[in-house]
């Protein structure tokens, strides 16, 4: 099962799983992340940002992999998730911009992309610790409903419903891509540990699918529940459709002292 934990607000969220991801490089100065796009992870990336800056740490060796990537935008443009994971992530926490992986939107070199960029994510030996926001669909990166839960990189079809969503990231909504490039639910159940963070009322329905649904790809947030190790960081407004909220809560304030997350 998930670990559920309840947080005050997206600022707190951000400062509980950027500390875990510190651990995880001060016990592992090469650790590979799994970054996300989206508004949900920046306090995640403020708060690494804050605590580097107050306690310096060598991030030199870090490797990264971005969940997804639009199809299509021209090299540059300031909503790819390259510029967006370079502009967020890689320049404010000081990482080698050389060891951090985002898939190739490229439409001529889409039909392999998918496949480079698994053999890129075996050959770091895989992901320590993948950050997962959720979409309004359901969808983890870019994965649908319907996606397979051993879907790996691949290209997609962004529901109507998603391309709304982002289209406050474009100058209309027909500017935002019909297809993106996207690790599958399998790639990103291969990670070591997943954290998915939520925020709002709007991302109440997807989380209570996701943590307590029927395992189905309807639902892509479910695969969640086929894996190990997972923590979900939901304010109280994410957590209020969750049915065994007391019970996440109790497991939390009880939590042994030496467990991480
Ligand atoms: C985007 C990304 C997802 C993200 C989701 C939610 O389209 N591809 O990785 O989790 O939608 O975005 P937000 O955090 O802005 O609500």
């Amino acid at each position: 099962m998930a670990e559920v934990i309840v947080v005050e607000n997206a600022d707190a969220a951000g400062e509980l799983i950027a500390a875990s991801i510190r651990a995880l490089i001060e016990a592992r100065p090469d650790a590979v992340l799994g970054l996300a796009t989206g508004s949900t992870p920046l306090p995640i990336y403020r708060s690494l940002a804050r605590s580097f800056a107050d306690r310096p740490l060598d991030v030199s060796q870090v490797r990264g992999f971005s969940l997804d990537e639009y199809v299509g935008l021209p090299a540059g443009h300031p909503e790819s998730y390259r510029s967006v994971i370079t502009r967020d992530v890689v320049t404010p926490l000081g990482l080698t911009p050389g060891n951090i992986h985002v898939p190739s939107g490229d439409p001529a070199g889409l039909p392999a992309a998918g496949a480079d960029y698994e053999r890129a994510i075996v050959r770091a030996g895989g992901v320590d610790l993948q950050i997962l926001g959720i979409g309004r669909t359901g969808h983890l990166g870019f994965n649908e409903p319907g996606s397979s839960f051993e879907s790996l990189t691949r290209v997609k079809t962004l529901t109507p419903q998603t391309r709304a969503d982002n289209a406050r990231f474009f100058a209309s909504a027909d500017d935002v891509p019909v297809h993106c490039i996207t690790q599958g639910l399998g790639t990103i159940r291969r990670a070591r540990h997943l954290v998915l963070l939520a925020v709002g009322e709007g991302k109440a329905a997807a989380i209570a699918a996701a943590v307590e649904g029927p395992v189905t790809a309807s639902q892509p947030g479910s695969a969640i529940q086929l894996h190990p190790h997972v923590t979900v960081v939901v304010d109280e407004a994410a957590a209020s459709m969750l049915a065994n909220l007391d019970y996440y809560r109790y497991a939390w304030a009880n939590k042994p002292a030496w467990q991480g997350i």
